[in-house]
């Protein structure tokens, strides 16, 4: 039987709360409606600053700003709503990612906190609404993340066809979806749009490269590439999972970009997405015939040229080849996700986070 959900993420990125509402059916995917939610201005400084800062946030902040970005999640799924026409009472569930302030997956005590009141938006919706889904797989020993790839298995894995699925977010990963038995990984390869977002934004003071217009222009400076190339994080073996604590300005600088160019730098950024991608599927992934791209990344054209000329094994194309709109797959996702929550089925891939075992991810809050 077919059952309608909502989606609603908003990524490291933070363009925007991307909300769909799918009807789902055993083997079939429709998109039913799809909606881009801007946060106010005022709380994506607010939440940038505090991803930037994490010490500087007091309880009460937090306290606050997790309320502000739940009504901003339910404003989001109730416009989705209005706009599609359908009934609140005919949708089954909200699956809300919410929006990720931190992520720590190693050490003593890992966690992942993502804010977004989960209960402002059940109330303010009438839907029940599943959050928080990587606690649960952090728990069983895993990185919580990447949580996609069972969706992708799901719906783009064909037997015989050795495929990557790669989201250009903020962060760049890929799940791969081998043709024969073999296990499905997937893992963070690194930045995605984030440093080309972070660089734009310092220099040109705009939110991103439209198309990666500024990047075509420049040259690749071979000697800065070379020393991001060295991070650490590249030649740490999946299972593993990164964001902004990670690669942000604050570690560019660390690299003297301030000698170089301004234009070549994000030249530079995005060959190192492109070349860190290529370097993660051809050392993982080297039977990869097909590599399906969604996220905003998809959109710029020079970010995508470097990845087809790295890639030269492997056809590249957006998802919308394999039947989804590039980008609503991350939302996408969370729908499906909390549908296997609600039918009480597993929604983690341990081959892929590094969990010791499937379990069942997300909190469910009921409605009234
Ligand atoms: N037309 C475009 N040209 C270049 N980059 C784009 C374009 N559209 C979107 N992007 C990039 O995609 C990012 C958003 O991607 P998204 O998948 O929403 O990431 P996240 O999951 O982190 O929110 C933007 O910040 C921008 O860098
Ligand atoms: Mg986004």
């Amino acid at each position: 039987m077919p059952d309608d959900y909502i989606g609603l993420i908003s990524g490291t990125s933070m363009d925007g709360i991307d909300s769909v509402l799918a009807t789902i059916a055993d083997d079939a995917f429709e998109l039913r409606e799809t909606h881009v939610h801007a946060y106010p201005a005022e709380l994506r400084d607010a939440l940038r600053s505090l991803i930037a800062k994490p010490d500087a946030c007091g309880l009460d902040r937090l306290g606050a700003l997790d309320r502000w970005v739940g009504e901003c999640f339910r404003d989001a799924a109730l416009a989705l709503i209005e706009k599609s026409g359908i009934s609140a009472a005919d949708i089954v569930a909200i699956g809300s990612h919410g929006q990720t302030l931190r992520h720590q997956p190693d050490g003593l005590r890992p966690f992942s906190l993502q804010v977004g009141d989960p209960t402002t938006i059940a109330a303010g919706t009438a839907i029940t609404t599943v959050a928080d889904f990587r606690r649960a797989d952090i728990v069983a020993g895993g990185q919580g993340a990447p949580l996609v790839p069972p969706f992708h298995e799901w719906l783009f894995r064909a037997p015989g066809k050795h495929r990557v699925v790669l989201n250009l977010g903020g962060i760049a990963n890929v799940t791969v979806l081998p043709g024969d038995a073999a296990p499905i990984t997937g893992f963070d390869t690194g930045p995605g749009n984030t440093l080309l977002d972070a660089w734009i934004g310092a220099r040109r003071s705009l939110q991103y490269d439209e198309n990666g217009q500024w990047a075509a222009a420049g040259s690749v400076a071979d000697d800065l590439l070379d020393a991001l190339v060295n991070d650490e994080y590249f030649k740490a073996p999946p299972p593993k999972s990164t964001g902004f604590e990670h690669f942000n300005l604050e570690w560019l600088s660390g690299f003297g970009v301030d000698k170089h160019d301004p234009c070549d730098v994000q030249a530079t950024l995005s060959e190192l997405t492109a070349i860190s991608v290529a370097a993660a599927i051809e050392r993982y992934a080297p039977a990869t015939r097909e590599t399906y791209v969604c996220g905003g990344g998809v959109h710029n054209h020079d970010l995508m040229q470097r990845l087809r000329r790295r890639l030269s094994k492997s056809a590249v194309e957006s998802t919308q080849a394999v039947g989804l709109d590039p980008d609503w797959v991350e939302a996408a996702a969370f729908a499906w996700l909390a549908m296997r929550t609600i039918r009480k089925k597993t929604g983690n891939l341990p081959s892929v986070t590094g969990a010791s075992h499937k379990v069942i991810l997300g909190a469910i809050h009921y409605a009234s």
